[in-house]
């Protein structure tokens, strides 16, 4: 099978943060989940150049614009590898080639009569960089960018958006997983069931130079979202290179509720007017908030995330916003909460069964992983096989469906479980019979078997934890090339395998001695108070 999976491609005009972070560790956890599942995968991320915000930005700094996006581009393209993170292409709308694509994209659709010139008069918020309907005000304020809209109007170009609305609402309430979670369906369908308007794609070069040029007016440039979203395709080849024939057909983008209006309406009405299919599945994410407020750079109370890596390491970072985010709502970032994790979860409950077993294995058996005595299993044993079994199912179906924070409490409750059969089986005992000799290497053998399956379920999540854990059981090429179908079955270990003593998985966080990262706001204000 083939897997094409996006992040949006960010703004230049801000340094990353936590916000963008989590929808790029979802999707570089996805894309390693699908390899895991033995996929072709092309995992795809970038940044978003062209636009007011930027001009604007770069015009502060006194550097032209794309000086300006060259700097930051580059911030976003090394923040990744920091986070394990490891995208098989990095677009950026300057690139030559997807500047070309667009102008031959608007000039087919000027072409067949679906753009025209008008006169148009709204609410503009920068912030966004789009118009906002009244409806969608909170107090007079856009509610991300808490900020009254700017009154423009102007002579502009439109795409004939409300002449795809019935074709989008069929489309929507015929293909259930175009848009999840639901909630998201089901509030692009409550907004299509307005008329639709047509959408203004243009900036008159008196007001912005810098876009790509309409290729049938050079007085006016693309709006920023025409130009955006086409990025989707212009990074697999369209329109005729290989890769968008083998890719397009299942290409599934990840956002957060931010941009879903862009992405689940003017997206879908584009592709239908270009003559290409609509995308597969949009996966719909909530907001970091800290305070109960958005992390944003407006706002100005952002997390980095490189911050956060040296403090605690890029698998807890990973982990913890796996599982603190149920997909599709909203989270709080807390620092109290990543060091719980980290000790509880990770040192804890993986950290010290990882270690004791190892333990063991090098007390009891020479470092040998030893041989399972069939005969003497027991029913704790076929509890275990069958919780591992049942783990791995339900793994795959809560990773394919986006929902990692359930994947991870499925992995956990086996963690549970064979922490508990250590205690119930007491090794330790054993030992000092030598009677029960093939009962203690029958013990043993489940714990190495049950940990190569965790280490296999946890490298889309925490790859590097993975390799050293996969690294301790001898087994680190193996887990290089494995796959649910040939290692996700209880019984591959092979007995004779030598174990590497010495590897801490996660240290635990003393909570008094760590310096936690505060929001760039709060920092301020703390300066403030020792005078
Ligand atoms: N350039 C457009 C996207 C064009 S895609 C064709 C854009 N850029 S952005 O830099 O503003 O990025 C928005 C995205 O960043 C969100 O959709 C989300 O993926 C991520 N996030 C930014 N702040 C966030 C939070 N506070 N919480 C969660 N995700 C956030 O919009």
């Amino acid at each position: 099978m083939t897997t094409y999976i996006t992040t949006p491609i960010y703004y230049v005009n801000a340094m990353p943060h936590l916000g963008h972070a989590y929808t790029t560790i979802v999707t570089d956890t996805y894309s390693r989940f699908r390899t895991l599942c033995g996929d072709d995968v092309r995992f795809q991320t970038g940044t978003d150049e062209h636009g007011e915000k930027i001009a604007q930005a770069a015009e502060a700094e006194g550097i032209s614009p794309k000086e300006y996006a060259d700097r930051i581009s580059e911030s976003f393209r090394s923040t990744w590898p920091a986070l394990t993170i490891s995208p098989n292409n990095f677009i950026r709308t300057t690139d030559p080639q997807h500047i070309k694509t667009v102008q031959q994209i608007l000039q087919q659709v000027y072409d067949q009569d679906d753009i025209y010139f008008s006169e148009y008069s709204g609410l503009y918020c920068q912030g966004c960089e789009r118009f906002l309907t009244e409806k969608e005000l909170v107090d007079g304020n856009c509610p991300d960018h808490q900020k009254p809209p700017t009154e423009i109007a102007e002579q502009n170009y439109f795409f004939r958006m409300s002449k795809y609305q019935d074709w989008l609402i069929e489309h929507i309430k015929s293909n259930p997983e175009f848009i999840t979670p639901e909630r998201y369906k089901n509030e692009v369908l409550s907004f299509l069931s307005e008329p639709l308007e047509d959408l203004c794609i243009s900036r008159p070069t008196s007001r912005l130079t810098w876009g790509i040029p309409l290729p049938f007016d050079d007085n006016f440039v693309t709006y920023v979202w025409f130009d955006a979203l086409i990025n989707y395709l212009t990074g697999i080849g369209f329109p005729d290179g290989p890769d968008f024939n083998k890719y397009w057909d299942v290409a599934e983008h990840v956002i957060a509720k931010d941009i879903l209006k862009p992405h689940a309406i003017f997206w879908p009405t584009m592709l239908k007017a270009m003559g290409v299919k609509p995308y597969k599945r949009l996966h719909v994410h909530g907001y970091w908030n800290v305070n109960e407020t958005k992390m944003s750079k407006s706002i100005g109370n952002v997390i980095r995330p490189a911050e956060l890596v040296e403090l605690y390491g890029v698998d807890t970072v990973r982990y913890f916003v796996l599982k603190e985010m149920s997909f599709g709502l909203d989270a709080s970032f807390s620092s109290e909460v990543i060091i719980e994790r980290q000790n509880s979860d990770l040192a804890n409950d993986l950290g010290n069964l990882f270690s004791r077993a190892l333990t063991m294995i090098g007390k009891y058996a020479d470092n040998i992983v030893p041989e399972p005595y069939k005969g003497l299993q027991n029913d704790l044993d076929r509890d275990l096989i069958n919780a591992v079994e049942h783990m791995i199912s339900e793994y795959r179906h809560n990773m394919e469906s986006f929902n990692f924070n359930r994947a991870l409490q499925e992995v956990w409750k086996v963690i549970g479980m064979m922490n508990r059969f250590i205690v119930t089986n007491a090794p330790w005992e054993l030992a000092k019979d030598p009677a029960q000799e093939k009962r203690l290497m029958t013990v043993l053998y489940f714990l190495a078997e049950s940990l190569r399956i965790i280490a296999l379920v946890l490298k889309p999540v925490m790859p590097t934890a993975a390799t050293k854990m996969a690294k301790a059981l001898g087994l680190e090429d193996e887990l290089k090339n494995a796959t649910l179908a040939n290692a996700g079955q209880w019984g591959i270990s092979k007995p004779g395998t030598t174990i590497v003593q010495g590897q801490q998985l996660f240290p635990r966080i003393d909570k008094k001695k760590k310096n936690v990262p505060q929001p760039q706001q709060k920092k301020a204000n703390k300066k403030k108070k020792k005078e």
